[in-house]
């Protein structure tokens, strides 16, 4: 048997604006999936999950398909059988899909003895990702697979950031789920209405993300808050908060939050706070009050999968 862990992620800004190319700052988180791959005297691709659906199973069955393939089809005839157990929520923005499809292509990978490359692994992920939402940026895959913070922008170089201070994160999930596919298409939609206003909205989450990529390595956390709460407001502005939402961002910031804002695909899903130091029991508890299901203190993974 082999094994392999993957984790989740927050997206600190730029998502959506990412699909069209525009840069995004991301975070490896420790919610993981853990994904085993053994042979079986079953013949075919069997993936097992207790909590993951079987429409988010069938991307990943494809994809371990494909590495099988290029191995030695004829072990698909033997039977592969891959075990997911994953502690990130489903469908919360959180890159669940992404990280259990990592942590199984890379399993099944060590157990044909592949030693795949960092970005043949984010490939295969952006493949499944492709079978799920139609428009992924990579930015999901990519995080999992490398860890700790980055900056990336599709089809560009990655960059780690350094942050000169930590960046206290609590996360605060609705319990509303929501499919990325679906938010994705409504802002397509929203782009194609307003061309002009969309490009707009482009060029300053170009710039947000530039301002808080600085602000991240000079530990200016009051000045990354403030960069949060623009973000969050043009997020607003593409349609993909809601009352619930918007309830739980303005919670944390009542709090004493320096910034607050969704993450992710929106629609449902988890919301995101930049906390001082040591005030996050304060706004998580806050957040509790404000009808979240779950919340999380989050600790930023310094390894992603490989
Ligand atoms: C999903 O985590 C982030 C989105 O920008 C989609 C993507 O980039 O693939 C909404």
């Amino acid at each position: 048997m082999a094994e392999a862990v993957a984790p989740g992620k927050v997206i600190l800004c730029g998502e959506h604006f990412v699909v069209y190319g525009e840069p995004a700052i991301v975070a490896a988180i420790d919610l993981k999936a853990y994904a085993y791959a053994s042979l079986t005297d079953e013949p075919g691709i069997h993936i097992y999950s207790s909590k993951v659906s079987e429409d988010a199973l069938q991307p990943i069955r494809e994809v371990v398909k494909l590495l099988v393939e290029s191995k030695d089809a004829r072990l698909i005839d033997k039977g592969l059988m891959v075990s997911i157990n994953s502690g990130i929520p489903i469908s919360a923005g959180l890159g669940s899909s992404a990280a259990v499809a990592v942590a199984s292509i890379l399993a099944t990978s060590k157990l044909l003895g592949l030693k795949l490359k960092k970005r043949e692994i984010v490939s295969l992920g952006v493949k499944a990702e492709e079978i799920i939402h139609g428009r992924p940026s990579g930015i999901d895959p990519t995080i999992s697979v490398y860890g700790g913070i980055l900056l990336f922008k599709p089809g560009g170089k990655i960059r780690r950031i350094k942050p000169a201070k930590p960046v206290e994160l609590v996360i605060a999930d609705s319990g509303l789920k929501r499919s990325t596919g679906v938010m994705v298409r409504r802002v397509g939609e929203l782009a194609s209405r307003y061309p002009d206003v969309f490009s707009r909205l482009r060029s300053t989450v170009r710039m947000l993300v530039r301002r808080a990529v600085e602000a991240i390595i000079e530990g200016d956390i009051e000045e990354l808050g403030g960069i949060l709460n623009m973000n969050h407001g043009l997020l607003s502005a593409i349609g993909v908060s809601n009352s619930r939402l918007e309830k739980l961002v303005y919670a944390a910031r009542e709090a004493g939050a320096l910034g607050s804002k969704v993450t992710g695909a929106g629609g449902g899903g988890c919301i995101i706070a930049l906390a001082r130091p040591r005030e996050s029991d304060r706004i998580a508890s806050s957040l509790v009050d404000a009808g979240a299901e779950a919340v999380y203190k989050a600790r930023i993974l310094e390894v992603g999968a490989m």
